[in-house]
């Protein structure tokens, strides 16, 4: 996969998807910078890509990339030495009809998923065009789809695609690649921390069989490798791609 000695940043990288990218790029012999808020959960993550490979360097940041996009790159040049892959994975999600969401929903959403994305790629680029390396943006089949009762999320991923293949125009002179993978329904806490019950979960998750062409929902490990070979000299010539992680539910129309 060529990933061996890269240096990757992983936002979100304490649980779910970015947790389990960590890992594979830690398995590929990457350095991994781990970003979340979370102490603890962070450590769980670097132990996780010790076990997975004990000899590559992992570097867990605790920050928040809304407000710390800027130390957050500056703290992995300066520790691993410079950048070659960026993966845009934490985000967060929540529902709401139109008639009942407040206007603070949609600052939030789109504040984490689009503006940190955005500041995260501009204070990046810079060390990107030095290694030639590239950004894999985390969206969503709801960046590709539209959901009644989530507009925020749905906005804030569609925005994050068209953001994705902008910027992979601006930097493709500069031999960066830019791309997106658009997961389905995968197994994470997500859907808990939207406030879904267990039961609610479990509904969902079964209903789910219907919603995805493959009849399942996906588990992280699928995207993460997707996202791994997205970040690999194996897709060299694919950029401004958003790819569907997602069991055919983007191909899915009900009749
Ligand atoms: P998750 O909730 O386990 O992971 C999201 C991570 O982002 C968490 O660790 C969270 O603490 C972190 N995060 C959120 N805001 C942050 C901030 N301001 N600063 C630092 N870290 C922050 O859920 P999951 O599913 O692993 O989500 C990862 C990405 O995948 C998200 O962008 C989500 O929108 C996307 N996704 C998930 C799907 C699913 O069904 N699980 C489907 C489609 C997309």
């Amino acid at each position: 996969m060529s990933l061996a000695g890269k240096v990757v940043i992983v936002t979100g990288a304490s649980s779910g998807i970015g947790a389990a990218t960590a890992v594979e790029f830690a398995k590929q012999g990457a350095k991994v910078a781990l970003v979340g808020r979370n102490e603890t959960n962070l450590k769980e993550s670097e132990e996780a890509c010790k076990k997975a490979n004990n000899k590559v360097e992992i570097f867990a940041i605790i920050a928040d990339v809304t407000v710390d996009a800027e130390r957050i790159v500056k703290e992995t040049v300066d520790k691993l030495g410079q950048l070659d892959v960026l993966v845009n994975n934490a985000g967060i999600a929540d529902t709401g009809h139109i008639l009942d969401i407040e206007v603070e929903q949609f600052d939030r959403i789109l504040n984490t998923n689009l503006r940190a994305v955005f500041l995260l790629t501009k204070y990046a680029a810079p060390h990107l065009i030095k290694t030639q390396g590239n950004i894999v943006n985390v969206s969503s089949v709801a960046g590709l789809r539209s959901f009644p009762g989530i507009s925020s999320y749905c906005t804030s991923k569609a925005a994050l695609d068209q953001f994705t293949r902008c910027i992979a125009l601006d930097l493709a002179p500069h031999k960066v690649r830019v791309n997106a993978v658009n997961p389905g329904v995968i197994i994470t806490d997500i859907h808990k921390r939207m406030g879904m019950t267990e039961e609610q979960y479990a509904k969902y998750l079964e209903d789910c069989k219907a919603t995805h062409a493959l009849g399942r929902v996906g588990e992280a490990k699928e995207v993460a490798d997707s996202i791994v070979f997205l970040a690999s000299d194996k897709s060299s010539f694919i950029t401004g791609a958003t790819l569907p992680i997602d069991g055919g539910r983007h191909a899915m129309c009900p009749r």
